[in-house]
């Protein structure tokens, strides 16, 4: 048994006591054991025992899930559980970090998505990312939507490019605001625009799977809202995973849910059941506000 996951069942412990003043029965086999449905028939992305570590700190302990074709899942934990860590994982976004090291097997489609000879750059056209903090390229609103189809090749000609910002624009909700102004920078929009101007970005190469990294935590209610509409949208087409700390915000958009306590997933299950009549006791505690 190792260090760190006695640190890790002590520190659950405390959590829980502190908060409901309650004993404390969760033992750490039931911490390490996925409860529910981590796994789907459809799998898209097929995660197991998944470990990852920074330097010699492990961030996420064998995590086994699958995302399914046009499915939303939503990740969700207290701050610190290894959501980012683990969303990252999928599109190899950990390999820019120093220190960061991933085992375990993760295919996209069966293929596998650390094998040696796999080449990132398309990897993560296929898997595409948006971040918490909208992050427009210092560009026109047109060349942050058109950079990546010029350098993974799939338009170069203006009237192709010209129909896949329209057509990017569109599903992401923002081309009626920003169509007179497509030659102005990105940076000057609002936070809410800047956000679907990055959705926008993320889309126009075509990804079959977007991440999503808490997309609405900077956002008006009205942005947020819009957002999630496109979620929606979005799945018919996409497989997408979304990490949120907003409950309601996991229970509008995702099909299943998974909760994830200190690098440990516990619990995967259809999103009704998580919020409604979870199996794990610290899932309850978690969305009953116990904790987290
Ligand atoms: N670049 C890094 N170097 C070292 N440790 C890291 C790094 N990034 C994350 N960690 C650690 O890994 C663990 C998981 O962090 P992670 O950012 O994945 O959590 P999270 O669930 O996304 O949290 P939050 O809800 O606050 O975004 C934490 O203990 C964190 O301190
Ligand atoms: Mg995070």
């Amino acid at each position: 048994m190792s260090t760190m996951t006695l640190d890790a069942a002590e520190r659950t412990e405390s959590a829980r006591s502190e908060l409901t003043g309650k004993k404390v029965s969760v033992s750490q086999a039931e911490v390490r054991k996925t409860v529910g449905q981590p796994f789907s028939d459809t799998a898209k992305l097929r995660m197991r025992d998944v470990n990852v570590f920074y330097g010699e700190t492990q961030a996420i302990h064998n995590v086994s899930l699958d995302i399914g074709r046009n499915e939303v899942v939503a990740m969700i934990g207290p701050s610190g559980c290894g959501k980012s860590t683990f969303l990252r994982c999928l599109n190899r976004m950990n390999d820019t970090i120093e220190g960061c090291r991933v085992e375990g097997e993760l295919s996209l489609d069966g293929e596998p998505i650390y094998g040696a000879k796999v080449d990132v750059v398309p990897l993560r056209a296929r898997v595409g990312m948006v971040f918490q903090k909208p992050n427009p390229f210092p560009k026109t609103i047109y060349e942050n939507v058109v950079y990546g189809p010029k350098i993974h090749g799939i338009a170069s000609r203006r009237a192709d490019l010209d129909e896949i910002v329209e057509n990017s624009l569109r599903r992401a909700g923002l081309w009626n605001e920003v169509k007179d102004r497509l030659d102005k920078p990105g940076t000057g929009l609002s936070g809410g625009q800047q956000q679907r101007l990055c959705i926008a970005r993320a889309i126009a190469v075509s990804p079959e799977v977007i991440l999503m990294d808490e997309p609405c935590s900077a956002l008006d209610p009205i942005a947020t809202a819009r957002i999630e509409e496109l979620i929606d949208e979005l799945r018919e087409n996409y497989t997408i995973a979304i990490v949120t700390h907003s409950m309601q915000q996991a229970a509008r958009v995702s099909q299943r849910t998974a909760y994830f306590h200190l690098g440990h997933l516990v619990e995967v299950n259809d999103t009704e059941t998580v919020f409604t009549n979870p199996e794990h006791e610290l899932t309850e505690a978690y969305i009953t506000g116990r904790f987290g």
